[in-house]
């Protein structure tokens, strides 16, 4: 039923937009989720916005035939993993995560022998190959409760981030074995300028993700998920906030906490990269194309999902 669709007048995008992109998605019988790092006429598009968990557990839930994923590759993967009835498409199937590819299933297998008896606790920030040698899933919003719930009687490996790994060892005394990889967005705060920035804004509270370095978290007044941080600003008294984090999060900061004064974490280098480059592959014009031609399309070997839902699935179950 397209005749309802506004017509493509040149390059097979319609003059407007958004009117288009809301019709077809009402056509295709689609729900778009969007994380917090899309852009912010995407996360406005979209029909829930959420963190990592937040999102896993709504594309679960969904009964829609279609889930239009805005955000990173293994987040759209866990939807799929998840949901597998429902078609889950992509804007841009090259939006990766320098963290999930910070660790090879088989560099991550050798780890795994070295260390038999150990229980795995792998960061959603994965692959499905990744999430089908652990045992539990977190994500920045559970890690900490996730990894007390480990045996005790065990020795724990934490993938793949070594940041948020150090952050959870320290606040629930676990010792952990830490795979060494990093987000290229997270790393690159500058210590040295969010010290001047709290120099000329004394009364603004410096809030981090915890895929931040640890010097950095050490500074933090509040460490979260996304949607944490979110939280954070909307409640606490403070008026003024250093947000150590990818920098999309700002639109919904700014939406939910109007006449808060909010300071993006500067990087090292006078670059942009307090944006996530993978994330930022996405556009509404791409979000319009997947809708209109069902493709970009997640697809998976049913053995490989099958061995990485039980993981997800214990997540859920112990963050419930
Ligand atoms: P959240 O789960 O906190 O939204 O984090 C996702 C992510 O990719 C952070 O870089
Ligand atoms: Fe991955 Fe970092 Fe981008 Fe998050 S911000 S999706 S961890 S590269």
């Amino acid at each position: 039923m397209s005749q309802a669709l506004p017509k493509a007048p040149y390059g097979g995008l319609p003059a407007n937009l958004l009117e288009a992109f809301a019709a077809l998605k009402k056509e295709r019988g689609a729900v778009v989720l969007a994380h917090y790092y899309q852009e912010p006429e995407i996360q406005d598009a979209a029909d829930f916005v959420g963190d990592s968990l937040e999102l896993a557990r709504f594309a679960q839930k969904s009964q829609a035939g279609t889930i239009l994923f805005c955000g990173v590759h293994f987040m759209a993967e866990g939807a799929k993993i998840l949901n597998p009835r429902a078609r889950v498409l992509m804007p841009d199937l090259r939006a990766g995560c320098s963290l999930s590819d910070s660790c090879p299933p088989e560099a991550f297998a050798r780890f795994r022998a070295r260390h038999r008896n150990a229980f795995v606790v792998s960061y959603i920030n994965c692959s499905a190959a990744i999430k089908a040698q652990s045992d539990v899933i977190c994500t920045s919003s559970n890690a900490a409760r996730i990894v007390e719930r480990a045996p005790k009687d065990r020795p724990v490996i934490f993938a793949p981030d070594r940041n948020l790994g150090a952050w959870v060892a320290g606040q629930t005394g676990r010792e952990l074995l830490l795979w060494q990889g990093t987000c290229i967005v997270h790393e690159t705060f500058s210590e040295r300028k969010i010290i001047d920035l709290q120099t000329r804004h004394p009364e603004a509270e410096l809030i981090a993700h915890p895929e931040c370095e640890p010097s950095l978290l050490a500074r933090a007044v509040f460490v979260g998920s996304t949607s944490k941080l979110l939280k954070h600003v909307i409640e606490s008294p403070k008026r003024a906030f250093i947000v150590a984090t990818e920098s999309g999060i700002l639109h919904q900061m700014k939406l939910k906490a109007p006449g808060k004064t909010l300071i993006p974490a500067p990087p090292n280098q006078n670059c942009a990269c307090n944006e996530c480059p993978f994330m930022k592959l996405n556009t509404l014009e791409k979000c319009y194309l997947a809708l209109r031609d069902g493709a970009p399309e997640i697809t998976m070997d049913e053995e490989l999902r099958l061995k990485a839902l039980a993981p997800l699935e214990r997540m859920l179950e112990w963050s419930a």
